[in-house]
């Protein structure tokens, strides 16, 4: 087998990269919506049932005199599904499959009030309320009897119910025809799409009552509060392989999440619109404004603001469901009930990744592997390109560049550190490969219009494209992961799936046209969406079974939909080395914690092009703080491990590795919440200080869980930032010099190459691993060193979660350490902080700092469980106000106490 020659791309010019890509005006469905007249409905009120699924009516759009199903349904845990679909197709639209994890138990609706005009339901609970008006149609959610969400409160609905294609053609005047046949068909460039179904969008309308903030929506290159679109596009879902992408723009990227985050001092709310066809999201904000109340006495009240916000789908149903929190780690919960938690990330794929376009034999990958141990900086997995395979054949080695893959993978594992191969979706096209012969004989491939196996052009050239939406091909992909089957392989190799949006060179916006075939005779148009999101499963599914079910997996994707929280990692594709794109990383990165897909990260040092040493050194820095943490760079870039720039720039590169290392037990915290409770690591300062508004709009600093604010720097030559610390009453202090300062305001803090601004928040306790290492294995041996930061009642509270860091015995056989410090009075508790597991472990904490400790104590004792209390030697300065007790030896499983006194 012949190996391709390496691909060489560069940043394409704007204009090509603005043709290549629609603009909603191209686009017929948002053109028909939003040019069209407001279609009329009605609820017909009569047609009422309910049941225990919930209440149903009958909707009628009065011109077509078409009919619709309603569906309300609330749920146990505070959310509403709005699901409004045809009467009486005349087949079935498709219905996202694979993404709701479990439907929350419902609750039984009664009717509290009912007239000729509306009908007023409440259930059990009793604060919520849903209030569905007669003419014109709206559906209000209320809290507390106040309105938070109207459903179609501006008459946007809109349902392009399924036609006979036969009659549709056959029927009408010239002008009609020419009308219709656009609706059958639409150009864009020289791409033609036939819609086998014709026009079949949907459209509605929402209003967030009292709001002027809103977030969520990933993937796009933009800020995290979402914009008003009356001055430009819409934000559009469509998962698109755009590399370079253009910043500040509300153009698709890789992946999609459809959900809208709203919030206000008091209240976090939620809508979750499931469609996997292109998506367009319109926001529009309505400032509070005096108005005149024309009834005597005249007077001027004040209206709430509102935040407006229209979704228009090419497809299948309108699926909704209104997280009503009120709170924004409620509203994590309610997200992650619906579309599933987190997993639970092996420890190792918190550490630091080394990547590159491509490393280029299997001498190079250990010379990597041993610069960073030369330079003693610590990482866990270096990464393959798709220059490592035969000729672009994932599954398959380049016999000449990696002869000996198994021991290459044997000799990193050595080091307790991990490989990764990328495996994208598009196979090539090669009667002589017997994967391809399996694919195609087995039915695996995504096919065309006419029946025949489609064919598009991607690294490889001509290639055809699993269809992951069909379970048996799920199931088939996922056995070639298995080491008996992928040789070369061991169980120290992990997965990458790229160019899964899908990319297709040369396709309709490089993708896959919308009219080719899936698995039950499903248009792409209905599920391009879903396209990464099924490969990510499957892979993550292979890694599973390989192990015989016993081990975590670890898988990137760059494409994601709602849901692949549930299947490890994405990253923010094709970036660039700029200032701007370091600097937008973060909102992206907030953005799509917001949406649940917590496990992400951006390429440091920026994909294309070569950074300067300083914008290097800062992006690492910043990523080093974010939750994925990969290096990565194309092909036609220089070459830039950590040592290759001088040793002041390996000095700060090296550091901040360290120092993510010694972070990783409380990263790995972190990633125990967000798979229990939905909370992301990551989170925007509003989600920690929800009744702030100084916070709302802030998206260049973030916390790291609840205890850590970070501010990485993003610009050139900077010798001050200006740190916004919340909270009027708040002590926060700076990780770097102990130095306490008051919430409540922004401080100017004067920064060389080497700062990183990280603030630990007075009332949280951090635990670190203490000592060095040279992967995230190391770190499992290495004692702890708690950090307490005393807040202005002197307390603090944290936790500490443990496991084997690999396997799913955590979860099977509760094989974990799950423990709470807390502090009040003086007194360190350490104690179980919920469900006792059973893991057995040596960790010890070595050391105890206390931040914020007015005065020199006169003793510290030492109390654990019925042994003599014993008193420990400690440190006391002044100058800062730390309290350090060291060489405590105390086991992190026990029960035991630190008593200040004095
Ligand atoms: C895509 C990926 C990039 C990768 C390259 C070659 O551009 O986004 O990360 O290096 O393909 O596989």
């Amino acid at each position: 087998m012949e190996a391709e020659s390496s691909p060489v791309i560069s940043v394409v010019p704007d204009d090509e990269q603005n043709q290549k890509f629609k603009k909603s005006k191209n686009v017929a469905f948002y053109r028909r919506q939003i040019q069209g007249p407001n279609k009329q409905h009605r609820a017909l009120l009569d047609t009422m049932v309910l049941t225990e699924r919930g209440a149903r009516f009958e909707l009628l759009e009065t011109d077509s005199q078409s009919r619709l199903l309603l569906s309300v349904w609330p749920c146990k845990n505070d959310t509403v599904r709005i699901l409004i679909d045809e009467l009486q197709p005349i087949k079935a639209r498709y219905r996202v499959p694979d993404v709701i994890t479990e439907e929350p138990q419902r609750e039984q609706l009664r009717v509290e009030r009912q007239s000729k005009d509306s009908v007023t339901l409440t259930w059990s609970s009793g604060r919520h309320r849903v209030r569905v008006w007669r003419s014109p149609f709206r559906l209000e959610i209320l809290c507390e009897d106040e309105v938070t969400v109207t459903f179609n409160s501006k008459g946007k609905l809109w349902f392009e119910t399924l036609r006979d294609p036969t009659r549709a053609t056959s029927q009408g005047s010239k002008l009609q025809e020419e009308h219709t046949s656009l609706l059958w068909k639409e150009t864009f460039r020289q791409f033609v799409d036939i819609k086998a179904n014709g026009p079949s969008s949907v459209g509605l309308d929402l209003c967030f009552h009292g709001f002027s903030h809103v977030y969520g929506l990933p993937e796009h290159a933009d800020g995290l509060q979402l914009r008003d679109t009356r001055d430009g596009e819409p934000y559009r879902l469509y998962n698109l392989d755009v590399f370079a992408y253009e910043l500040y723009s509300r153009l698709g990227l890789y992946g999609s999440v459809p959900l809208l985050v709203a919030h206000k001092p008091d209240t976090t709310l939620g809508v979750f619109c499931l469609n996997a066809s292109e998506t367009f999201v319109n926001v529009h904000y309505s400032p509070s404004e005096h108005q005149d109340d024309q009834t005597p006495p005249v007077k001027r009240r004040r209206t709430q603001p509102q935040t407006d916000v229209h979704w228009l789908s090419e497809s299948g149903v309108i699926d909704c469901a209104v997280l009503l929190g009120p709170d924004p780690q409620q509203l994590f919960s309610q997200y992650a009930q619906l579309t599933g938690y987190q997993a639970l990330p092996p420890l190792f794929s918190l550490g630091y990744h080394q990547c590159r376009w491509n490393y280029i034999d299997e001498a190079d990958v250990k010379a990597v592997d041993a610069g960073f141990d030369r330079h003693d900086i610590p990482y866990d997995v270096i990464w393959l390109d798709i220059e490592h395979t035969d000729g672009k054949r994932y599954f398959t080695w380049d016999p000449a560049l990696f002869p000996e893959p198994a021991n290459l993978q044997r000799h990193l594992e050595e080091k307790k550190r991990k490989l990764v191969v990328i495996s994208d979706p598009h196979i090539k096209v090669d009667p002589d490969w017997s994967l391809y012969c399996e694919a195609r004989d087995g039915g695996h491939f995504v096919k065309q219009r006419e029946g025949q196996i489609y064919q598009g052009s991607c690294w490889p050239g001509e290639s055809s494209y699993l269809d992951f939406s069909s379970p048996d091909t799920r199931a088939w992909y996922s056995r070639c992961f298995h080491l008996d089957k992928y040789k070369g392989s061991t169980p120290s190799l992990f997965v990458w799936n790229d160019m899964n949006e899908p990319s297709v060179f040369g396709g309709p916006e490089q993708t896959m046209p919308k009219d080719v075939v899936h698995y039950g005779g499903w248009e792409h148009r209905e599920l391009h969406n879903l396209y990464g999101f099924y490969q990510h499963m499957a892979t993550a599914e292979g890694l599973i079974t390989r192990s015989g079910g016993s081990e975590r997996p670890f898988v990137l994707s760059r494409s994601f939909f709602a849901g692949s929280q549930r299947f490890g990692a994405v990253w923010t594709g094709d970036n660039v080395a700029s200032w701007e794109y370091l600097k937008i990383s973060i909102p992206m990165l907030l953005s799509l914690s917001v949406a649940g897909v917590a496990f992400c990260g951006a390429d440091v040092g920026g994909f294309f092009r070569d950074p300067e040493p300083e914008l290097l050194v800062r992006w690492y820095q910043a990523a080093a703080l974010q939750p994925f943490f990969r290096g990565h760079s194309a092909n036609m870039t220089k070459r830039r491990e950590p040592w290759l720039f001088g040793e002041e720039v390996t000095a700060a590169i090296r550091t901040v590795i360290q120092q993510r290392y010694s972070l990783l037990p409380y990263w790995y915290t972190l990633f125990h919440q967000a798979h229990t409770c939905g909370l992301p690591p990551l989170r925007p300062l509003w989600v920690e200080f929800q009744r702030e508004q100084s916070t709302f709009t802030v998206d260049h600093q973030y916390m790291i869980g609840g205890a850590l604010l970070a501010c990485p720097v993003t610009e050139r030559g900077v010798e001050e930032v200006r740190v916004l610390l919340p909270g009027s009453g708040e002590v926060w202090y700076d990780v770097h010099s102990a130095k306490a300062y008051k919430g409540g305001g922004t401080l100017s803090l004067p920064v060389t190459l080497d700062t990183v601004p990280v603030f630990q928040r007075g009332g949280s306790v951090v635990c670190r691993a203490a000592g060095s290492c040279s992967c995230a294995a190391d770190v499992q041996q290495l004692p702890l060193s708690i950090t307490v930061a005393l807040n202005s009642q002197g307390a603090a509270d944290g936790e500490l979660y443990l496991d084997d860091g690999h396997s799913f015995s955590y979860r099977d056989r509760k094989a974990f350490c799950h423990r709470r410090f807390n502090m009040l009075s003086g007194r360190l508790l350490c104690r179980p902080a919920g469900e006792e597991g059973m893991f057995e472990c040596d960790t010890v904490v070595q050391s105890v700092s206390v931040l914020g400790v007015k005065r020199k104590p006169s003793s510290v004792v030492v109390h654990v469980s019925e042994a003599k209390d014993t008193s420990a030697a400690f440190q006391y300065v002044d100058t800062c106000c730390v309290l350090t007790v060291s060489n405590l030896n105390l086991r992190v499983t026990m029960d035991w106490e630190i008593h200040i006194t004095g």
